[in-house]
């Protein structure tokens, strides 16, 4: 049989739209470039940075695609339902889904954690995560789409400091493979990309205000690759996922990170 080669922008980006959830953050801005440069009109959110988040509208747009932003907050499951309910009514459907949400968060032990804060992250990211699957597994089942959750590398390994992040990312990386369990039938794909530490975003600021540059150095040099991603590195990962070429996989986990959990 020949193998069929892509060329071109993706055919399953030739109608409807993607929605990426944290569109003006680090990494999300870069995952809505790379869907656009791949064929997709893009719908994106923030939550508070309009500002960020209309630069990333209009690179869209200059690449010759549609864009649109909106300000939503993932705790919110029903105003989320309205928001995605509109963005599949005017553009028609939704072929693709990621979320690239999540709260900033800080370093800190175990100990150290009150339950306001462990509920705060919980909330924010694992309900967040689900709300988003409730609002819009309906078309994606109707366009045969697929969803990508970023997640963490640090799912992996118990990272120091460092558990605001890491358990609710493995809760989320385990509702998404019951995603792709259960909706495999549907044609539906489910799959998590797993950031290490990116220059840009969330990862940027701690960087920047939680550790001495004595200390960045150490975790520059504590990652096999001796650097920091950048957001485009993450963005490559979650668009193949979501693309043709990722067809036959899913309830899978990439982790993007120069290799910081081996
Ligand atoms: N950067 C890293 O090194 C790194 C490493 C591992 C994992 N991650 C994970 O990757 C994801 C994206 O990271 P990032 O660096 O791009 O973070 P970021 O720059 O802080 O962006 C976060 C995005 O989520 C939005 N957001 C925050 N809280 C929200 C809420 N409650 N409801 C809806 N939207 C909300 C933000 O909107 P506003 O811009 O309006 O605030 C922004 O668009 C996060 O889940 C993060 O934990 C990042």
């Amino acid at each position: 049989m020949a193998v069929q080669m892509s060329k071109g922008p993706d055919p399953r980006y030739s109608e409807g739209t993607a929605i990426v959830i944290g569109g003006s953050g680090g990494i999300g801005r870069a995952v809505c470039e790379c869907l656009a440069r791949d064929g997709s009109n893009v719908v994106l959110t923030y939550r508070r940075n309009k500002g960020r988040a209309d630069e990333t509208v209009a690179a869209i747009q200059a690449m010759g695609r549609k864009a649109e932003a909106a300000s939503v907050s993932v705790e919110k499951a029903d105003e989320l339902k309205v928001f995605v309910d509109d963005v599949a009514k005017r553009f028609g459907s939704i072929h693709s889904v990621v979320y690239a949400a999540g709260p900033e968060i800080h370093m800190c032990s175990i100990r150290d954690l009150t339950p306001v804060q462990w509920a705060a992250a919980v909330n924010a990211d694992v309900n967040g995560c689900f709300n988003l699957v409730w609002a819009t597994l309906p078309y994606l089942k109707a366009a045969v789409g697929a969803f990508v959750a970023v997640i963490a590398a640090s799912v992996e390994r118990v990272p120091s400091k460092d558990i605001l992040s890491a358990s609710p990312k493995a809760a989320i990386e385990m509702l998404i493979r019951g995603v792709a369990k259960e909706e495999g039938r549907n044609g539906i794909r489910a799959n998590c990309v797993g950031p290490g530490w990116v220059d840009a975003g969330l990862g940027k600021a701690v960087l920047e205000n939680e550790f001495t540059p004595e200390q960045v150095e150490r975790i520059r040099k504590s990652i096999p690759l001796r650097q920091f991603g950048q957001p485009e590195d993450i963005a490559e990962a979650v668009v193949f996922m979501l693309s043709s070429k990722a067809k036959f996989i899913t309830g899978q986990t990439i982790a993007v990170d120069g290799g910081g959990q081996l």
